[in-house]
């Protein structure tokens, strides 16, 4: 069924395991996340980001339409968030959209910047009901470029969560987006002082590019959400390209079944490894 993010979130934390974010670009990815985690047998978050509402002409509506119906016939509680928002006409139609939480993403501003725009954001959303998630500390590579050398700071997340409202928190920890290998170092010691420091849950983006053990150990730290986008696609994409070496193959389907199941198989994956007792 459709639950909201704030369930999926408060519950993760409250057994001591992480909770799977996954990004969705087209329906076969809502489906694909949807059926990893029937398989796993755990909750799990669909995430559209804003990059992929610009891929579908800058509409939310449909796909997240297609998320919510793929969520709302799930074996298991399945939550909708809007990912990386940084245009606020967006944010704004998240709720219309079916979204029970967003991640506003002022990161790229300075620190006081960031702290009044998502203040404002934490602002509309909480008069909505929304769950609202933001970044201290650009988790960088969004645009190409990896940037593992950032880190947030305790103490200024302290201040950050105190002085927004925000409900989540990504900090920056040693993880980059959009890697296409696993071999990201994650700051543990950092992350327990992160924990201690800021009373609201932990968001660890760029986690394709984190290996297993890097993660379980992640979650025992402190990270409660693990986003989770790049490793789906390699799954995806790789699969797909070895099926086209048929050159007679003109039915999608022929294709999309076999790159769906792949991606069905990591998803299932990512989430036993975020949920084991081992992390717990
Ligand atoms: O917000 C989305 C995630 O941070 C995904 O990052 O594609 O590097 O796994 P990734
Ligand atoms: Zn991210």
């Amino acid at each position: 069924p459709l639950v909201s993010t704030q369930q999926i979130v408060d519950s993760a934390r409250a057994r001591g395991v992480g909770v799977g974010a996954f990004n969705v670009i087209t329906l076969e990815h809502a489906e694909a996340i949807v059926a990893g985690a029937e398989q796993a047998g755990t909750p799990v978050i669909l995430q559209i980001s804003e990059n992929a509402v610009k891929f579908h002409g800058g509409r939310l509506a449909p796909i997240a339409a297609a998320a919510a119906a793929v969520a709302g016939a799930a074996a298991v509680p399945v939550s909708l968030h809007l990912d990386h928002v940084e245009n606020t006409e967006l944010l704004y139609q998240a709720a219309d959209a079916g979204m029970s939480s967003v991640m506003f993403d002022a990161s790229k501003l300075d620190y006081q910047a960031n702290v009044a725009a998502t203040r404002a954001a934490a602002d509309w959303a909480h008069e909505r009901g929304l769950h609202l998630e933001a970044e201290l500390g650009e988790v960088g590579g969004k645009d190409g470029a990896h940037a593992p050398g950032v880190r947030t700071d305790p103490a200024e997340a302290a201040a950050f969560v105190a002085a927004t409202g925000v409900d989540a928190l990504a900090v920056a920890v040693g993880s980059s987006h959009a890697m296409t290998t696993r071999t990201a170092r994650l700051d543990h010691d950092l992350i327990v002082k992160l924990r201690e420091a800021v009373p609201v849950p932990l968001v660890l983006h760029g986690s394709s590019g984190v290996a297993d053990d890097e993660l379980s150990a992640a979650v025992r730290a402190g990270i409660v959400k693990v986003n989770i986008g790049t490793i789906l696609n390699v799954a995806f994409t790789g699969a797909v390209r070895e099926t086209l070496r048929e050159p007679s193959l003109v039915d999608p389907r022929k294709y999309l079944a076999p790159a769906r199941t792949r991606m069905t198989a990591v998803v299932r994956h990512m989430l036993t490894v975020l949920t084991s007792d081992d992390a717990g």
